[in-house]
């Protein structure tokens, strides 16, 4: 079983959607194991982001992330790291298809609604960056019968 991290970002929580944006993945089949509503302080922005240092963008990407409250949260489930990526969607959501979430929720870069991991190495120094162990659950989704053959 694979898991990934995934976070809505300050605008999708300001903007009301992130319920919204919790459901596609819970209606996916997706298995939530951790979630918490915090705010990013810029050391925790610079370790996240650290990737993007000295890109044009980046001190607009840190102060952005910063800006207010994340709904930071793990999904787990079969090759989730990738699936997630594809509801998740272009990183520019003008140019991002109907049905995924950036698709569906936004229009522009800056303003993308959404952030999830996008290898194992990513998602495994993400988790750790965000969530203690401690923080993870374990349990059986009653409807994983129904969702694989
Ligand atoms: P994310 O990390 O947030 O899931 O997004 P991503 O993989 O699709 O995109 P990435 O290349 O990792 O970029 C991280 C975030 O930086 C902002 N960005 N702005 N040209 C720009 O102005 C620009 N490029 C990237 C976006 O918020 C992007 O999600
Ligand atoms: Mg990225």
């Amino acid at each position: 079983m694979q898991r990934t991290f995934v976070m809505v970002k300050p605008d999708g929580v300001q903007r009301g959607i992130a319920g919204q944006v919790l459901s596609v993945f819970e209606s996916k089949g997706l298995k939530l194991v951790a979630a918490k509503l915090m705010t990013i302080d810029k050391e925790l922005a610079a370790k996240h982001y650290g990737e993007h240092l000295g890109k044009p963008f980046y001190e607009k990407l840190v102060n952005f992330i910063t800006s207010g409250p994340v709904l930071a949260m793990v999904w787990e489930d079969h090759d989730v790291i990738s699936v997630v990526r594809t509801v998740v969607g272009k990183t520019n959501p003008a140019e991002a298809g109907p049905g995924t979430i950036r698709g569906d929720f936004g229009m522009t870069t800056g303003r993308n609604i959404i952030h999830a991991s996008d290898s194992p190495t990513s998602a495994e120094r993400e988790i750790n960056l965000f969530f203690d162990k401690s923080e993870i659950q374990e349990y059986t989704r009653i409807d994983e019968v129904w969702l694989y053959e």
